[in-house]
């Protein structure tokens, strides 16, 4: 880890990013069209590399809305192989770069009828259905507790920024339950119902695992849906990545300005906590 912070270090200067944003599959124009400093996953050491279409592979740093922030375009799945360590690694990386809020988006199937392609969900906790935790082994006391709380993962204060700034802007969003399952096959029918049961709104292959470790390194987390297709069965046709992909298109204008307005928003105080 000092090896890749040393070299980020070198790369950024005195750029030091409060705000990290992972940007989910077709998610990650916002990095090209904000990017100061860009540096790619192979050039930074002991970095992994993401092999997925339609995600990048790049850090990319840039001051937004008066803001530092450091953006991940493509992030790392447990599905590609990597270990949960690896999958991980980068938000350790952010947190020895000093960030203190990181914004976890991503691409989801929608379980909740409510949830119609191409619309927002604001994540309001999440279960865990990977099989696996990626905090197994070894605590780094440094970083984080062996048993940490995990009542409020996805913080209540950024949730209430996030549901202010689309109100303000006028785009529409929803909140519920993502719940992550390995993948890389998406459910079935049957899977859907059961998934409907146990309490979930949205599904999907990421962001549990840096949620998880986000928080036990006391980082706070807003997370993100693009709800890209109603999850199998409950839509018309079958699902395919490319129709994820579309409907991610559809979606991004507003995922673009509502990320922006939270941006701008982040610090703002004495925002009444949500009950
Ligand atoms: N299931 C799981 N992951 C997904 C889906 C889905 O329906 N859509 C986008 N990512």
């Amino acid at each position: 880890m000092n090896k890749t912070v040393e070299y980020i270090k070198e790369q950024i200067g005195d750029f030091k990013p409060e705000i990290a944003i992972v940007l989910g599959s077709g998610l990650g124009e916002l990095a090209d069209e904000y990017c100061d400093i860009k540096i790619n996953y192979k050039d930074i050491p002991n970095f992994p590399e993401s092999t997925v279409k339609g995600h990048q592979g790049n850090l990319v740093f840039s001051e937004i809305n008066g803001k530092k922030i450091v953006m991940m375009q493509g992030r790392f799945h447990f599905y590609e192989g990597h270990k949960m360590e690896t999958v991980t690694y980068p938000i350790k990386i952010m947190k020895k770069l000093g960030v203190e809020n990181i914004i976890l988006t991503n691409a989801a199937g929608g379980i909740n009828p409510f949830l119609k392609p191409s619309s927002l969900m604001i994540i309001k906790d999440h279960i865990n259905f990977m099989g696996t935790n990626p905090l197994i082994g070894v605590n780094d006391d440094s970083l984080g507790e062996r048993f940490p709380d995990m009542s409020e993962v996805y913080s209540k204060k950024l949730r209430k920024i996030a549901y202010t700034s689309a109100e303000k802007l006028e785009i529409p969003v929803e909140r519920g339950v993502y719940i992550a399952l390995t993948g890389p096959s998406y459910e079935t029918p049957a899977e859907v119902n059961m998934l409907r049961l146990l309490g979930a709104d949205a599904v999907g292959m990421s962001t549990v695992p840096e949620a998880i470790v986000a928080n036990w390194m006391g980082i706070k987390v807003l997370g993100i849906s693009c709800i890209c297709n109603s999850a199998a069965g409950l839509g018309t046709i079958g699902l395919s990545h490319k129709e994820v992909l579309q409907a991610a298109e559809k979606a991004k204008v507003n995922f673009k300005r509502l990320v922006l307005e939270i941006i701008k928003n982040i610090y703002q105080i004495n925002i009444p906590p949500l009950n």
